[in-house]
């Protein structure tokens, strides 16, 4: 595949990076992925937004002056001939001096990859999902809503959660409250039938899928509620779904190692994944 590194569409054979990048040496670095369908990328101006606010947050210029990225991810598309795609956009702090955090040029590395979603069975089945001892960055420490490649503390969380034979960890935050999945977020449906999800002053990252599921949610009427909550309401839940960019709502059908409801994928995180793909396809959610 052909990718874009500091400028050049290059073979991946030949996307390099110099070692010296504060990308590589530290994780200093933003980034967002992103999809493409039928040529499309989709929820791009969120994708956008968020970029330039994690940007803001470390202090990483990506201001007038620089690559336009949407350019650069259709011209990607157009190169590699695809329309359904997963692309990877990342922009470092580039190399500079490291004691006076001065001269730096941001390094912009756009990846990309075919992509289509998993099929019909892998949704009915669901996954297994795990609380993890690791718990999510403070938000004084390293603020979760940065989208940062600095990604150690969700790696962790992962580790742990296939080490358990689990597919995804859900972390809590300091304080004990439920927070997110390692690389997803995290919603349930509790007895009474309310969806919930962590509010986003627990420290989470503001997932561009769990903005769009609240939206289609809320048009359908639900009784949604973003909350600072315990984590035994998950194990009182009647569904428990993931979502992310590459997931999109993902039923969680053994908790902890217990079946969640009849252990298949619920009603509402399937209807839910349907509202989010007719979504895609409303004006000006895609471009
Ligand atoms: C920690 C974390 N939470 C949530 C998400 C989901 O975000 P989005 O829906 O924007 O893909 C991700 C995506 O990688 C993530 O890394």
């Amino acid at each position: 595949v052909i990718l874009y590194v500091r400028g050049s569409f290059v073979p991946d054979s030949q996307a390099v990076i110099s070692v010296l990048d504060r990308g590589f040496l530290y994780g200093d670095a933003v980034y967002e992925t992103v999809r493409s369908a039928g040529g499309k990328i989709l929820f791009w101006s969120d994708h956008e937004q968020r970029l330039h606010h994690s940007a803001h947050l470390l202090g990483i210029d990506i201001g007038p002056g620089s690559p336009d990225p949407l350019a650069i991810l259709k011209e990607l598309l157009g190169r590699n001939d695809l329309a359904d795609a997963r692309l990877r956009l990342v922009v470092t702090r580039g190399a500079g001096d490291r004691d006076q955090l001065t001269g730096f040029v941001p390094s912009w590395v756009v990846l990309c990859e075919p992509f289509t979603p998993p099929g019909e069975e892998f949704y009915a089945a669901g996954i297994r999902a795990v609380r993890v001892a690791t718990v999510r960055n403070a938000v004084a420490s390293l603020n979760p809503e940065i989208k940062s490649c600095n990604l150690l503390n969700n790696s962790l969380a992962r580790r742990e959660a296939i080490a358990r034979d689990a597919q995804e960890g859900v972390m809590l935050n300091p304080q004990g409250f439920l927070a997110e999945g390692a690389f997803s977020n995290l919603f349930w449906v509790d007895a009474g039938g309310r969806l919930s999800t962590p509010a986003l002053s627990v420290g989470i990252l503001p997932g561009v899928t769990r903005q769009k599921v609240l939206l289609v949610a809320r048009r359908a009427g639900l009784t949604v509620r973003e909350v600072e909550a315990r984590p035994e309401e998950l194990d009182a839940a009647r569904e428990i779904f993931l979502t992310s960019t590459s997931w999109e709502v993902l039923g969680v059908t053994t908790w902890n190692g217990s079946p969640v409801g009849d252990g298949r994928e619920g009603a509402r995180a399937r209807s839910l994944r349907a509202a989010l793909r007719r979504l895609y396809d409303e004006p000006g959610e895609s471009r």
